[in-house]
């Protein structure tokens, strides 16, 4: 509701060349283009502090190029305020973010010519048309020496790249929800930089939007690299092949969709240390029901630790302890590892609902691919029953 209501677009700032550094910015030597493999995004050690409030609290993680890259967790977990950092849209309080080699801050002009940016809220000017608004954006961001030929042909490429070629002579004040982030896109596209980074691009779309915006996007990858933030487990698990999780500022898991999944799905993994180096314990606690995986840990003259994984639905404790003393060796030490990341998502359900009140938007788990769709915006061009 809100988003509509907003009015003054962001499209200058978002295009603006020219940011303020922050005044206690560690010296940082002079940027140079990365030569690692093709690595086009790195955030390192990035915080950034609303006055007492740390929105972003020590954040680190890379894109190779042509990667899609989801950026997940609940409201408030700071996803907007590392992709405005990224974008160079705001200075960090301490860290560093690169984008194809470009130190966002040092060299914000080369960095931000590799960047496409689709801000929460597209930067649209109501009172243009798509084609009038997307031309104006093609003169801010492409250089000078363009010609008009091929700003109109770079214009008209990104129409039929998102599909609005039909709604080129509409006004953006009319265009549906789904529409005008299709226009966002189309925005971001148009000077075809390296690296997009999107916040929350299917947020408040209807099934069929969500679908199509996906497609685009996994269309996009390959040529482009892609960040895309989202609140939604089922859309990192359909669009990213690797996932940032970030809660409270911080990032909680790093990993691709299928093995979160896979760990979503229930696992829990247990430190166990026993006085039984001679023996193998290993192959003895495999054989413990619902155990999926022993690796050793730690091993010294006497003892040998070991990390246990297994089914969730099952608390292998007891059957541990048991199997431990009828082998007759010594549990020196027996607790869980960590926290499952079953555990975190409920967590970041938890706070979700906190947060919106209540909201049901938040899918558990992975599977639930429908869930999002299930209250996306009632607007939609594009579905007949809508
Ligand atoms: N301009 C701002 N001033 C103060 N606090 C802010 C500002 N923008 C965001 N925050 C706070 O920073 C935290 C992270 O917000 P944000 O990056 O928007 O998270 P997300 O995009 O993951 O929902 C939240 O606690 C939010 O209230
Ligand atoms: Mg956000």
């Amino acid at each position: 509701m809100s988003r509509q209501a907003k009015k003054t677009p962001d499209v200058f700032l978002a295009f603006s060349h020219t940011i303020e550094l922050p005044k206690h910015w560690p010296t940082v030597s002079p940027s140079r283009r990365t030569t690692r493999r093709a690595l086009m995004i790195e955030v390192q050690h990035l915080t950034k502090r609303y006055g007492p409030v740390t929105a972003v609290d020590d954040v680190s993680f890379r894109a190779e190029k042509g990667e899609i890259l989801g950026l997940l967790g609940p409201n408030g977990a700071g996803k907007t305020t590392t992709m405005r950092v990224l974008t160079g849209y705001m200075p960090a309080t301490e860290g560093s973010a690169t984008v194809a080699g470009y130190d966002v801050f040092t060299n914000p002009i080369e960095a931000k010519r590799r960047v496409g940016y689709l801000p929460e809220t597209p930067p649209l000017y109501p009172d243009m048309t798509v084609r009038e608004y997307l031309t104006f954006v093609a003169k801010l961001k492409l250089p000078g020496s363009v010609s008009r030929s091929e700003r109109i042909s770079r214009v008209n490429g990104v129409m039929t790249k998102t599909n609005i070629t039909d709604m080129a002579n509409r006004h953006c004040a009319k265009l549906s929800k789904g529409y005008k982030q299709r226009v966002g896109l189309a925005q971001a596209l148009i000077h075809d930089p390296e690296v997009l980074i999107l916040d929350e691009p299917t947020a408040g779309l209807d099934p069929k939007q969500i679908i199509e915006v996906r497609d685009l996007i996994r269309a996009l990858a390959g040529n482009h690299t892609v960040v895309l933030s989202t609140h939604i487990l089922p859309e990192v698990s359909q669009t990213c092949r690797r996932v940032v999780i970030i809660n409270r500022g911080r990032v909680v898991a790093v990993d691709t969709p299928d093995n979160l999944t896979q760990q979503l799905k229930g696992s829990a993994t247990l430190y166990v240390q026993v006085d039984a180096a001679g023996a193998d314990a290993a192959a003895a606690l495999s054989t413990i029901i619902g155990v999926r995986q022993v690796s050793e840990h730690d091993r010294r003259e006497q003892s040998v630790g070991f990390e246990v994984a297994s089914d969730t639905e099952r608390d292998i404790r007891r059957d541990v302890a048991r199997m431990i003393v009828d082998k007759g060796w010594g549990l020196l030490e027996l607790r869980p590892l960590r926290l499952s990341l079953e555990d975190i998502f409920l967590q970041l359900t938890t706070d979700e609902n906190q947060l919106a009140g209540g909201s049901k938007e938040f899918a558990f788990p992975f599977d639930g691919a429908q869930g999002d769709a299930a209250e996306a915006a009632s607007e939609s061009e594009a579905t007949p029953n809508a």
